[in-house]
């Protein structure tokens, strides 16, 4: 059963699901390089065919996370009467009063001949923005015994938030809210009142709370947000307009209330409201998710939608909400959908009484050495050719070089996670300054993240078991303080990615490389990019961001490229 995954709303992707093994996906902002990029996945789904050596007409079901369907899919697929009826169907009308409206606007497909035909036996398949949220999180792991699976975000098909009991093939609504429950456009609101976008910032808010007092708050950020009691919603919040624009295809919303937020930041310091907005959703769902594991005698918890791209919300729910177990799906905003659209696919219709088990999330377009290779020589570049990649990198990242790593295929979602990467040594506090100043241009208080081996983890993280996904944060060991100091946040965590050799055999030999010559086995790895940009898909993207930014090293594949280092850099240690 071949099953194509499609979320059609903000930070559009695809998936190609074939009898339950996930075989490619990614985001459609890969492709287009435009950060959330709401354009129908066009980009995304082409890769997703030929990494499947599929042709659209191999396909037997479209399976669509969402019911903001755009103007134009019938021609783009090529599909029957039939079909196109099924998709009607899906399409709620404020969606069809609205594609009514665009008829003639900016946001149609440019297709007049399907790009995409369809066998006449293709079904479509629409998946409500929460179920797919909530299959994504309870179908990507192994277990089939009961779970409680929660999915909070923004808004998506007019719900904000919603409780399943989750077992085997089926997921079992509980209950959910609108978008008076929204916790998501709580946080977004007051990203944007401290001067970030909403639908973006979100992480550089969760960066900024531990440097800020929640108390020197009261309760002025309160009437803001809604508030949830034994598993009720007490306070429904009334959020007002919901206004967006497009900005080069990226829609950004926004809010009326971000301006009295505003108000509340200039009295009581930016810091300060941040700490206090990641006090009001931890301990939000934290009381939602102690009513429901209560009330339907669960304690193992599956988490999916926006709001858990939180890791420090995670961390809360791991170390206090009383649970066996902890999984949050590691892609879980929109762009996951597409994922969680095929799983429910797949197990409403095959019924395979077993679940994917995501291990990791190397879904995306990988380059041969050879494409590589002809890349750099008909760019007249000078390059070497390393006989092993790891160690090459190792020996930069000692001598206390920013290394671009570009290897394999490149990861789905938010975060990179040793394939397309850039790395530092972490034993140097500066580093982290040096970093920004050079590469990242992000702001100064925001954490970088730690790559580590899975079997030192204890020397870094306190209480902690694989963390493939850098989906949660752990206290740091006062060791890890000490040495380690370019990734400790100023709340004494670290949000790691533990790195097995078994799955990650290259990343895991650069670390054991550079543990060899600096006795560390961690390094900091963040996302191949720049500030506002996506992460790197291609070589030439790999290049673009290599010349623009001060990496002074760039590995791609077997090859090392490298710029002249200031004779005045110090060693990493
Ligand atoms: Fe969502």
């Amino acid at each position: 059963m071949k099953i194509l995954g499609i979320s059609p709303g903000h930070d559009t992707a695809a998936c190609l699901l074939v009898d339950g093994r996930l075989i490619a996906d990614a985001a459609e902002e890969r492709f287009s390089r435009v950060k959330h990029d709401s354009h129908f996945p066009v980009g995304a789904i082409a890769y997703c065919l030929q990494a499947g050596g599929l042709a659209s007409t191999d396909l037997d079901f479209i399976a669509i996370g969402g019911r903001f369907l755009p103007v134009g899919l019938e021609r783009f697929f090529g599909i029957t009467p039939e079909q196109a009826a099924t998709l009607a169907a899906m399409r709620p009308l404020e969606v069809k009063a609205r594609n009514l409206l665009m008829k003639a606007g900016p946001n149609l497909l440019p297709l007049d001949t399907p790009r995409f035909p369809l066998r006449p036996d293709c079904r479509f398949v629409g998946v409500d923005h929460h179920r797919g949220h909530a299959a994504a999180a309870y179908f990507s792991q192994a277990s089939r015994d009961p779970w409680l699976v929660l999915t909070l975000d923004g808004i998506g098909d007019d719900v904000a938030a919603s409780v399943w009991r989750a077992i085997d093939d089926d997921l079992e609504p509980i209950t959910q809210w609108g978008r008076e429950a929204s916790l998501g456009w709580f946080y977004g609101n007051v990203t944007e009142a401290l001067g970030w976008q909403h639908g973006d910032g979100e992480g550089t808010t969760m960066g900024l709370a531990p440097y800020g007092d929640a108390t020197l708050v009261g309760d002025r950020l309160d009437r803001f947000a809604p508030v949830f009691s034994a598993g009720t919603l007490t306070q429904p919040h009334e959020y007002g307009h919901a206004s967006f624009f497009n900005d080069h295809g990226n829609y950004h919303w926004h809010f009326p209330e971000a301006a009295a937020i505003r108000g509340v930041v200039n009295d009581c310091g930016a810091a300060n409201v941040a700490a206090r907005a990641q006090q009001i959703v931890e301990e939000q769902v934290l009381g939602l998710v102690r009513h429901f594991c209560q009330q339907l005698g669960l304690q193992r918890l599956a988490c999916g939608g926006g709001l858990f791209l939180n890791v420090k919300l995670n961390q809360r729910l791991r170390e206090e909400a009383g649970l066996d177990q902890l999984w949050v799906f590691p892609n879980p905003g929109d762009a996951g959908l597409a994922v969680g659209a095929a799983l429910a696919a797949w197990h409403d219709q095959a019924r395979p009484g077993g679940h994917l088990q995501l291990e990791h999330l190397s879904f995306g377009p990988a380059f041969s050495a050879e494409t590589i290779r002809q890349l750099l020589d008909e760019r007249g570049l000078a390059y070497c050719e390393a006989a092993d990649p790891a160690e090459a990198a190792a020996e930069h990242l000692a001598a206390n070089r920013i290394v671009g790593w570009f290897q394999g295929r490149m990861e789905a979602g938010p975060r990179a996670l040793g394939n397309r990467c850039i790395l530092m040594s972490a034993n140097r506090a500066e580093n982290k300054d040096l970093l920004n100043a050079r590469v990242k241009f992000r702001q100064p208080f925001r954490p970088f993240c730690p790559a580590l081996l899975a079997e030192r983890k204890d020397d870094y993280l306190v209480d902690a078991g694989d963390e493939p996904f850098m989906i949660t944060a752990f206290a740091a060991t006062p060791e890890a303080r000490q040495r380690v100091p370019a990734v400790v946040h100023a709340d004494g965590t670290l949000r790691p990615q533990t790195v097995r050799q078994e799955s990650q055999p290259l990343f895991h030999a650069l670390i054991s490389a550079f543990a060899e010559r600096t006795g560390e086995a961690l390094v900091l790895s963040t996302s191949f990019n720049v500030r506002g940009e996506p992460i790197v898909c291609t070589p030439r993207d790999a290049l673009r961001c290599f010349f623009d930014t001060g990496l002074d090293v760039l590995v791609i594949g077997p090859f090392v490229l490298k710029k002249p280092v200031p004779p005045s850099r110090p060693k990493a240690d």
